[in-house]
């Protein structure tokens, strides 16, 4: 790999101790694949990186996952595809396949790489999912453009999955009508009541009843009492940080009301504490 590439921009990332099991997001990313694009849209916090590590460890099918973690840096032709390049003779590799047969930048112009990895991809014997993370550091014209190409000449065995907090400058119109395009926004990545009271009673180990859960959800702040579990009447249960799903994710959710509901219903009498983080009180 060139020197001025970063080896672990194209690790997989870890996926956290504690993390919910969202099935349902895995399952709409592994409907995707039948289309060109699967855009993960949301602001930062919300679990796109997440979801889609963990959607990838369940898949119930193998096949080759390019990986790469975009950063202020890719956002130049010169950079970017180079990246996308050793992501992908890193997941060609994996899979014992031969290695792609696509030119460094600096041999042709950068604008004929594009075209060069659609030609290297189409004879792959497997699937391959090319994951690019945090597109939204892009920018520059000539990588949305590359992209595009990218894009419209896609082999069929080839998918691409794109986080970003925004959405970027492509032919996602294009691509909808198309039926090619697959879209998970805020609204999908906010946490459900039963993915609350998992993440509430797991990570966070309120130890809440079902009932609480039940109470919780419609407000009848007679069952709040319970919120108080034995761990947080003893220690004091601290909800969770602002760069968590219990804060922005969550928060974006019904859930803090409940959080609030909890932890406002908690007897001080016995001690509990429980903070909420500023930004999931506004
Ligand atoms: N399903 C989940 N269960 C528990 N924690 C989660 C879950 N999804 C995300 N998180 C946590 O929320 C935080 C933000 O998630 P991340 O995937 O990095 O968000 P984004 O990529 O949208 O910025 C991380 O600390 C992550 O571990
Ligand atoms: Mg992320």
């Amino acid at each position: 790999m060139p020197g001025s590439l970063i080896a672990t921009k194209l690790f997989v990332p870890k996926l956290k101790a504690g993390v919910v099991d969202r099935g349902r997001l895995s399952g709409q990313l592994q409907r995707g694949g039948a289309a060109k694009l699967t855009l993960v849209s949301a602001p930062a916090g919300f679990g796109k990186t997440t979801a889609v590590v963990a959607w990838l460890k369940s898949r119930p099918t193998g096949g080759a996952v390019a990986w790469l973690s975009l950063d202020q840096t890719d956002n130049q032709p010169a950079m970017f595809w180079p990246h996308v390049t050793a992501a992908l003779q890193d997941a060609v590799g994996r899979i014992g396949a031969p290695q792609l047969d696509i030119p460094q930048p600096a041999e042709p112009p950068d604008d004929r790489i594009p075209a060069a990895i659609v030609n290297a991809l189409a004879p792959l014997p497997e699937s391959l999912e090319l994951v690019l993370d945090d597109y939204h550091v892009i920018d520059q014209p000539a990588v949305h453009a590359g992209v595009t190409f990218l894009l419209e000449h896609l082999p069929p065995n080839v998918h691409v999955v794109m986080t970003t907090r925004a959405d970027p400058p492509l032919p996602l119109a294009r691509l909808r009508a198309q039926g090619d395009l697959v879209e998970i926004r805020a609204a999908d990545l906010r946490f459900t009541a039963d993915e609350v009271a998992a993440y509430l009673n797991g990570a966070i180990g309120l130890g809440l009843s079902a009932a609480d859960v039940a109470a919780l959800g419609t407000g009848r702040r007679g069952g709040s009492r319970r919120c108080s579990s034995p761990r947080s009447r003893s220690r004091g249960a601290r909800m969770p940080r602002p760069s968590s799903p219990g804060s922005q994710a969550m928060t974006a959710t019904s859930s803090t009301t409940w959080s609030r509901r909890c932890c406002s219903a908690s007897p001080r009498t016995s001690g509990s504490s429980c903070s909420i983080p500023a930004s999931s009180t506004g």
